[in-house]
């Protein structure tokens, strides 16, 4: 008998407290955990089951695949489509959206996800995750379009990603802060370790990719530049630089020692307006990192308040500490 409390058990007791909640969202979630479970085992056991490497095949992004990037969206389909609690779902790795087999019953939420974040990674054996969002799908709605999908973040009802690290965390929001838990493998629970995580408004540490340097806007040349100026130059201290290429990881370390993440707007790629994706990485992070008290932004607008026109749309992102995303945000209005 453990004496934790697990996200089980969690997600119940916040679910009670609402008046007219069914049973049918906690039970959801437990196939969402059940997922990142499997998913945390392939991860973990890696080149001892022969599935790391690429696949020969590209998504609907133009993207090489991973022979994980499939796989593991594969159980999060698996794990999720049979219960009757989905309506639909719309993953990053498949070209449209995945309505629910007829063999199955449906039900009132949408899920959008990704399967494997910062597959880049996998074969390097460095951090990846799992990213996910849900809302709900529109009354009377039996069969879903794509146009369901395309609604703004501020309707998600909940989000969560699950890290792959050194420990295994599921990281969760329905509207209520931020909670994290921990996988205990020898009970093969998450337990509850990380309650009520927020963001410090102030950070003195960055994160961008600064091989795109030549590609960005004026108001991110500039504030990197005062950045890496340190002490002596406008912003009067020293700044500390990290760049995983997860954004799952990027995210987790602001959720526990703040921080500014960026993958801004550049000219790289005219026909793409960032690199991240709405729906997949930018509006369920964004739910999470202001449930912590973080802002979330484009530099232009709030993310969460975009009105998506595609599913793959990609967009600018700017997160992390309330104070630092407020700067570069003032950048942008100047
Ligand atoms: P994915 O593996 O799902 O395609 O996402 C990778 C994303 C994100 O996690 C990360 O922050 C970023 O791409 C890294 O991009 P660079 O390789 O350009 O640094
Ligand atoms: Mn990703
Ligand atoms: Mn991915």
């Amino acid at each position: 008998m453990h004496n934790g409390v697990s996200v089980t058990q969690f997600i119940i007791e916040e679910q009670r407290r609402l008046p007219n909640a069914t049973g049918d969202f906690t039970s959801l979630l437990n196939d969402v955990v059940s997922a990142c479970k499997v998913i945390s085992n392939l991860v973990n056991k890696g080149s001892l089951i022969g599935v790391l490497g690429t696949a020969d095949t590209e998504n609907v992004q133009g993207e090489t695949q991973k022979k994980l990037d499939i796989i593991t969206n594969e159980v999060f389909i698996k794990s999720n489509e049979w219960a009757g609690h989905l309506a639909a779902m719309a993953s990053e790795e498949e070209d449209d959206i995945y309505p629910i087999p007829a063999q199955y019953p449906k039900g009132k939420y949408l899920m959008s996800f990704d399967p494997l974040d910062g597959s880049s990674n996998i074969d390097v054996n460095i951090s990846v995750g799992t990213i996910f969002s849900i809302t709900k799908c529109p009354e009377g709605v039996e069969n879903p379009t794509k146009e369901d999908f395309l609604i703004p973040g501020t309707e998600q009802v909940c989000a969560g990603y699950a890290l792959y690290g050194p420990s295994t965390m599921l990281v969760l929001t329905t509207g209520n802060g931020v909670n994290g838990f921990t996988l205990d493998r020898d009970i093969g629970e998450f337990i509850l370790t990380h309650p009520n995580m927020t963001i410090p408004a102030d950070t003195r540490e960055f994160s961008i990719n600064s091989s795109n340097q030549r590609f960005w806007e004026a108001p991110v040349q500039r504030y990197v530049e005062e950045c890496l100026a340190g002490k002596e130059g406008p912003r009067g201290d020293n700044f500390n630089m990290r760049w995983v290429a997860s954004m799952v990881a990027e995210v987790h370390r602001i959720l526990t020692r703040g921080g500014i993440f960026m993958y801004p707007k550049d000219t790289k790629d005219p026909s793409k307006a960032g690199k991240l994706r709405l729906m997949y990485e930018a509006n369920p992070m964004s739910m999470i990192v202001e449930q912590a008290g973080g802002v979330s932004h484009t530099g232009y607008e709030r993310i969460m308040e975009i009105k998506p026109n595609d599913i793959h749309q990609r967009v600018p992102v700017i997160l992390g500490s309330k104070n630092e995303v407020e700067v570069v945000v003032g950048y942008h209005k100047d």
